[in-house]
């Protein structure tokens, strides 16, 4: 049994190597840099495992220690498996003017996360934005990407819950 576990690991961390690699050498662009190749791996993965690092900094010539500085400069590189479900909450002027707070704290609150993060059943990924670029239906709410305009707590914690059961959102409501 623990055999197979360490086997489906090792499968999943080589599979993971195959898609940075992809990704890395997908690259369309003329100057290629640790920066550009890790914003191809979070748009590929979602984020930036360790194999990641590694295989950036060896295809740049790259130190590990220089590749993870870069990573932690910019706060927007997850270094955690995103969820299977994402909600955004807009933290933008628009939106924190007309209650974005009182959103984002019902979502904590229903999700039980202190802050941005996923939850402990690795569920559900809570992000915060700074413009989802629906200002006019302002507080807007995203979740997997499906808009929601002119959110209030109880809506949020509405589809906080439907995703807590597993259920999908889309259609109605968007922005
Ligand atoms: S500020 Fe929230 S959608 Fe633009």
């Amino acid at each position: 049994m623990h055999e197979v576990h360490g086997d489906a690991v090792t499968s999943t961390a080589q599979s993971i190597r195959d898609r940075v690699r992809k990704a890395i050498k997908g690259q369309k662009q003329k100057t290629v840099t640790v920066l550009s190749c890790l914003l191809a791996v979070e748009d590929e993965l979602g984020w930036i495992p360790a194999e990641a690092v590694e295989e950036v900094a060896e295809f740049t010539e790259a130190t590990i220690n220089d590749v993870w500085g870069v990573v932690s400069f910019y706060t927007n590189f997850q270094t955690q498996p995103l969820g299977k479900h994402r909600m955004e909450v807009c933290w933008g002027p628009t939106c924190h003017l007309v209650g974005a707070q009182k959103v984002a704290d019902q979502v904590l609150k229903s999700l039980g996360l202190p802050s941005e993060g996923t939850t402990a059943d690795g569920a559900i990924t809570l992000r915060y934005n700074t413009c989802l670029g629906a200002c006019s239906n302002a507080p807007v709410v995203s979740v997997d990407h499906h808009l929601m305009g002119r959110m209030t707590p109880s809506h949020a914690a509405d589809a906080a819950e439907r995703l807590k059961r597993g259920e999908s959102i889309g259609g109605g409501h968007a922005s």
